[in-house]
């Protein structure tokens, strides 16, 4: 084992000494990097874009850098030529031995030539990156938040010039670090503003910057502080079960949610009157929760919403007529929820949002193959929040055989269980999904496809028909030795 990791890590210093030594034979040259970072609230979306040129001939993989801190607040990452919406393979390709960054390969596909030119979009959702300060805010006081980044985009490869520019949504950026010791990248300001957006260079002729020298040299965090006027918002825990019923032809799905406002605690008492005055005037706090609305597919039935108490009656829903399958008409059911109390910073909420659709909607059988498939998403998705815990059940109609699915992005885990309730004979087969740090990008749809034999269809009949053969027998007897009873007290009494 000692030997192995010995061979490996002299293998990495041998790959490493070749790296630095080619140098000038680097296969890559990037024309522009710039990166936008969008400053959100537990979602922040960065899309980098590399414009980069061949120095050789058939030249098809291009490595992307990202540090540490990125890749550990990263939580969905696409690669796309620009323009197109087709994306590209990427391999992780590991750490360099003592390091602080991260490589990954990008598969471009076509290869190309020397001089050949070609942008490329990184679009990364990082979560938990910001965080609310100061950490408490009064009910009438504004939401300031801080985010931290690097200051340079790394690259293996020569870079002409590159430039961050951080967004914010409201205008009131209060602060932004001043980088040091970039004299030799620019010999104007290092940092910009203006109106809501910070802009970090244009840094010129940047060399290959993923090393530790450069890290090391040059590299720093930049902090912003900007005001920010949405609820920061966490679902802590997504429970979502979606239940096949043949039966009925109906698909159920019902999602157990413990939300979180992840912004600055209340700093004293709420105040309701306090709050009711701010909302007729249209400036209520950003970090209170008074509503939130959600998109829910066409054509739900018996929808039900309900909290620890009970059902909370004061929602909104407009269904969308439901639509042919496969139709490019994708228009959603608006679900408005209105917990009985606006949701304070520091605070959770407990909820369960279910509803009925119909089976024909998002399944289908295959002739062909005697199989049913299914389309289920992960999620739904909830504006601007990331989904800490989420754990989607998907339940098959009893006695489903040859399960198999077919998954947008891998899961922590997963596994294929039984499920039993009540007037089940066998149970029913259970696909179980568990998945960390969730965001609006992952709201997509598992395929799970099933046979079910036809003894099985029959199997729920004779279940319910034995059900009330029994219920009916219970009742003729339960009648004759109630008569009797009965009859006895009277003649008793
Ligand atoms: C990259 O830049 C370094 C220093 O700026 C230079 O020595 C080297 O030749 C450059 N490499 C290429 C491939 O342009
Ligand atoms: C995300 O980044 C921030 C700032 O770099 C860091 O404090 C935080 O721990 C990171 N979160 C995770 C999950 O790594
Ligand atoms: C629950 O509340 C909704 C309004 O959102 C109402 O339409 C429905 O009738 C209520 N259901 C029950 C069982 O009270
Ligand atoms: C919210 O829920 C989380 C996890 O269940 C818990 O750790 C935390 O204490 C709760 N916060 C409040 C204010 O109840
Ligand atoms: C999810 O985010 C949390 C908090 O930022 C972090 O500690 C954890 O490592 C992340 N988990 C995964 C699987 O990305």
């Amino acid at each position: 084992m000692l030997r192995l990791s010995n061979a490996i890590s002299c293998v990495l210093v041998a790959l490493a000494a070749a790296a630095s030594s080619s140098a000038s034979s680097q296969p890559f040259e990037n024309s522009a990097i710039v990166r936008t970072i969008d400053l959100g609230g537990s979602l922040v979306h960065v899309t980098t874009t590399f414009a980069l040129k061949a120095l050789k001939d058939a030249v098809n993989v291009y490595t992307i850098t990202l540090t540490e801190e990125e890749i550990f607040n990263t939580s969905w990452l696409e690669v796309n030529v620009k323009g197109k919406q087709h994306p590209l393979t990427i391999t992780y390709s590991g750490a360099p031995a003592g390091s602080k960054f991260h490589n990954l390969d990008v598969n471009l596909e076509t290869p190309l030539d020397a001089g050949a030119t070609l942008n490329l979009v990184l679009e990364t959702v990082q979560t938990h990156a910001t965080w609310p300060w100061p950490k408490e805010a009064a009910q009438d006081e504004k939401q300031s938040l801080k985010y931290e980044t690097s200051l340079f985009v790394l690259s293996p490869y020569n870079t002409s010039v590159q430039r961050t520019k951080l967004k914010s949504s409201s205008p009131g950026i209060l602060s932004y670090t001043t980088p040091d010791n970039v004299q030799a990248f620019t010999l104007e300001s290092p940092v910009t503003k203006s109106g809501a957006t910070v802009t970090y260079g244009p840094y010129n002729n940047i060399p290959s910057s993923a090393t530790p020298e450069f890290l090391a040299r040059y590299q720093q965090p930049v902090v912003l502080h900007y005001n920010y006027d949405y609820p920061v918002l966490e679902v802590l825990s997504l429970k979502r079960a979606a239940e096949i019923s043949h039966w009925g032809a109906n698909l159920n799905i019902q999602d157990d949610i413990v939300l979180h406002n992840a912004g600055p605690q209340l700093k004293g008492h709420f105040s309701r009157l306090q709050h009711q005055t701010q909302s007729f005037y249209g400036r209520g706090a950003p970090h209170v929760l008074p509503l939130f609305t959600v998109q829910l597919p066409p054509g739900i039935r018996n929808t039900y919403y309900i909290d620890q108490i009970g059902n909370v009656s004061t929602s909104r829903l407009r269904v969308a007529p439901s639509v042919a399958r496969g139709s490019k008409n994708t228009q959603n059911s608006i679900m408005e929820l209105k917990p009985r109390y606006p949701i304070m910073g520091g605070w959770n909420y407990t909820y369960t949002l279910g509803w009925d659709a119909s089976l024909g909607d998002s399944g289908s059988y295959n002739s062909k193959t005697g199989k049913y498939i299914v389309s289920v998403p992960v999620m739904t998705e909830f504006p601007g929040a990331v989904v800490n815990d989420a754990e989607l059940s998907i339940i098959l109609p009893e006695g489903a055989t040859d399960v198999d699915y077919v998954a947008p992005f891998p899961a922590l885990s997963n596994d294929v269980s039984t499920h039993v309730t009540y007037l089940d004979t066998i149970g029913r087969p259970m696909v179980t999904f568990k998945y960390k740090n969730l965001t609006n990008k992952h709201a997509k749809p598992i395929y799970v496809s099933y046979r079910v034999p036809i003894t099985a269809h029959l199997r729920k009949p004779m279940a319910v028909a034995t059900v009330l053969l029994t219920l009916f027998t219970f009742a003729m007897v339960a009648r004759r030795v109630d008569l009797t009873i009965h009859k006895t007290s009277t003649k008793k009494m």
